[in-house]
């Protein structure tokens, strides 16, 4: 089956209200906008900026192609939760996503795969599309752990979801050597992972979910190098850091999806 294209800016911590707000309007203006059918007959867009961003990108995205998502989310309804955000909190922004388990959480703030799974099941106990990230660590990679490592976080992060949960789960592969190094994998390397992430999705819920779930690529991903990967057949789109944060970047990598 053919699968929408998706891609996704993880703004990361970057960019204040108003200097998010400018990002959008300049990505609104190099996209087309829906009027055009530009963005609307390609990929699905979504930038994910800062918490405190978010509110000015969602006024300044409303009514275009461009969608909005957290960059994580807590799995608590309320409470005793310093710095944590719940669902209704991030649909009040509003937002349509959120990441779940990015490496970043993982490697600096303690996130585990039982935490990524609560954190999905909260966003889609409220209604917010869930972006779960997974992906080695470079001494796993060499270490010949890759596919283990990937199956593990994907079976964890995903544990206790139904075939219809997943019809809005958007899964990341981003193995961490490649993010922020300019060390991307190689759309055969990235081909390699994709697919047996979707074998594991098949075995999970089947060939039907296995076959229409996305499964984003990120790691260095920009204008020169989005085209190939995007090629490759069970690579649906991508999670941009980097290159998410300048338009014209941005707004290549969404051209090359088309
Ligand atoms: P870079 O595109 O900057 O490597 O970051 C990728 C990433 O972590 C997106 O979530």
């Amino acid at each position: 089956m053919a699968r929408r294209k998706f891609i996704a800016g993880n703004w990361k911590m970057n960019k204040t209200a108003a200097e998010g707000a400018a990002l959008v309007k300049e990505l609104k203006e190099k996209l087309g906008g829906c009027a055009s059918g530009c963005c609307c007959s390609g990929p699905d867009v979504v930038v994910c900026p800062p918490f405190t961003t978010a509110p000015a990108v969602a006024a300044e995205a409303k009514g275009s192609c461009i969608q909005v998502g957290s960059q994580n989310i807590h799995w608590a309804d309320n409470g005793a939760f310093t710095g944590e955000l719940s669902g209704a909190m991030l649909k009040d922004i509003p937002v349509t996503y959120a990441i779940i388990g990015h490496s970043e959480r993982r490697q600096y703030f303690g996130e585990t795969d039982d935490t990524v799974n609560k954190r999905t099941k909260a966003a889609l106990k409220a209604g917010l599309k869930p972006i779960v990230c997974i992906g080695e660590l470079l001494a796993e990679r060499e270490a010949g752990q890759t596919n283990s490592v990937c199956e593990r976080q994907a079976r964890a992060g995903l544990a206790g979801l139904t075939a219809d949960d997943m019809t809005t789960v958007v899964v990341a592969y981003e193995p961490v050597w490649a993010i922020g190094t300019g060390k991307v994998a190689s759309n055969e390397q990235a081909q390699e992972v994709h697919a047996f992430v979707r074998s594991i999705l098949k075995d999970l819920f089947g060939a039907a979910v296995a076959d229409a779930t996305r499964i984003l690529y990120g790691g260095s991903m920009n204008a020169a190098n989005a085209a190939g990967l995007l090629a490759q057949p069970d690579i649906d789109g991508g999670l941009i850091g980097g290159a998410s944060l300048k338009a014209a970047d941005f707004a290549a990598i969404v051209a090359a999806a088309k």
